[in-house]
């Protein structure tokens, strides 16, 4: 059974959806809302509201409606619960000084997604439903965008087929929705430095898998070797590559770069095995700006423990949307301790991270043109 075309040639969602609100009758009160705000932790509290747009076979995507936010009714049949098919993607609203709220690259979450969505065999989301879908959330939800320093507001778009039915094939019914969750720092020791642990038995991703797609089976299937690094001390797990274990492939839920000298910055290539990430790609082009030479190549294991020993590495650093820029101060495995566990974090790590931030919450000029005002109707900002 083949996959309908993208909903954006089906004739009925051509055009910019159209969202309805249902305002919550169980909406926080102001007091609630702030002692939340006040110490959000990561993933843990969730805004008044959430996005949901049906997409079916026959009419593509409609009913786009922001709704209370609650549970989800899902058929016990539904494929979601019994083949995985499911995507996401992850993004933040920053508040500037001047209280307007603002996204970071939000088009390349949105090219993402329709890139899981061809692999999950999904129905792909247009950008521009995608952007709306991030505007309406805010827009009704936005005192929840906190204000703190290095605060945001968390994005999480996700997709799931929900039709009832027990063949394994490609859903003909499918639910996209968008939660928010007020957010602090990812790890709870903020910006420093983290230990990880390397995975020796367990891969994350295939040749030809769903590596380089943000599906939830890939997560799920880190969740074992994660816990395994929790139970050494380790923050995140690290994965090689499935096919020779010896190349560097990326951590649970993000990406990891290498400093060499003062001059050189290293990341693994992107073999499809590895996840495109948006932070991945703002740190190469702040990097670029900032005259360091950046090699996207294969990394094995080998040249980062010689790396390290020689002092020809000098820094490693985990970036996501979660983790921004998160130092890397050892890496740790059965018979095996790269770096060391007291190191500070590295200079160039904290300067990388100091601009993308700068840029994100609008304290350095938007050079890349990488903002999107939410607070404002499209295309004023
Ligand atoms: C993100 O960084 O947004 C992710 O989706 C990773 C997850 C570990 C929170």
């Amino acid at each position: 059974m083949t996959q309908a075309a993208p909903a954006t040639t089906s004739g009925t969602t051509t055009f910019p959806l159209k969202f309805s609100l249902t305002p919550s009758t169980a909406a926080r009160t102001e007091i609630e809302r702030e002692e939340i705000l006040a110490d959000p932790g990561f993933g843990k509290k969730f805004t008044d509201h959430m996005v949901a747009i049906d997409w079916t076979l026959d009419e593509g995507w409609h009913n786009a409606r922001v709704m209370p936010y609650g549970p989800l009714q899902l058929d016990p049949a539904s494929s979601v619960l019994h083949y995985g098919q499911e995507i996401f993607e992850g993004l933040k609203a920053y508040r500037h000084a001047d209280g307007s709220i603002w996204t970071f690259r939000p088009e390349k979450n949105a090219e993402r997604l329709q890139r899981s969505a061809r692999r999950l065999a999904l129905p792909e989301l247009s950008e521009a439903d995608f952007i709306e879908s991030i505007r309406q959330i805010v827009a009704v939800d936005g005192d929840w965008v906190p204000s703190a320093p290095e605060t945001s507001l968390y994005l999480r778009p996700f997709m799931i087929a929900n039709e009832s039915f027990l063949g394994v094939r490609a859903a003909h019914q499918v639910g996209y929705y968008v939660i928010a969750s007020p957010a602090g720092a990812y790890f709870s020791d903020g910006v420093a430095p983290i230990k990880i642990w390397l995975s020796t038995e367990y891969s994350r991703a295939g040749r030809g898998g769903t590596g380089a797609a943000k599906c939830g089976g890939n997560y799920a299937a880190s969740l074992l070797p994660q816990m395994q690094a929790y139970d050494n001390g380790c923050a995140q797990v690290l994965f090689l590559d499935g096919e020779t274990s010896s190349r560097i492939d990326e951590l649970g839920g993000m990406n990891v770069f290498f400093v060499h000298g003062t001059d050189t910055l290293v990341t693994p290539r992107l073999t499809g095995s590895i996840l495109e990430g948006v932070t991945r790609d703002s740190i190469l082009q702040l990097a670029r700006d900032r005259g360091l030479t950046v090699e996207e190549r294969d990394v094995t294991l080998g040249e980062w423990q010689d790396g390290v020993a020689s002092g020809a590495i000098t820094e490693v650093f985990a970036c996501g949307t979660a983790a921004v820029v998160t130092p890397i101060s050892q890496l740790k495995g059965p018979n095996l301790s790269i770096g060391d566990p007291d190191a500070p974090a590295g200079e160039i790590t904290m300067a990388l991270r100091q601009e993308l931030t700068d840029i994100q919450y609008g304290r350095l000029p938007d050079r890349h043109g990488w903002l999107t005002r939410l607070d404002a109707p499209a295309g004023q900002a």
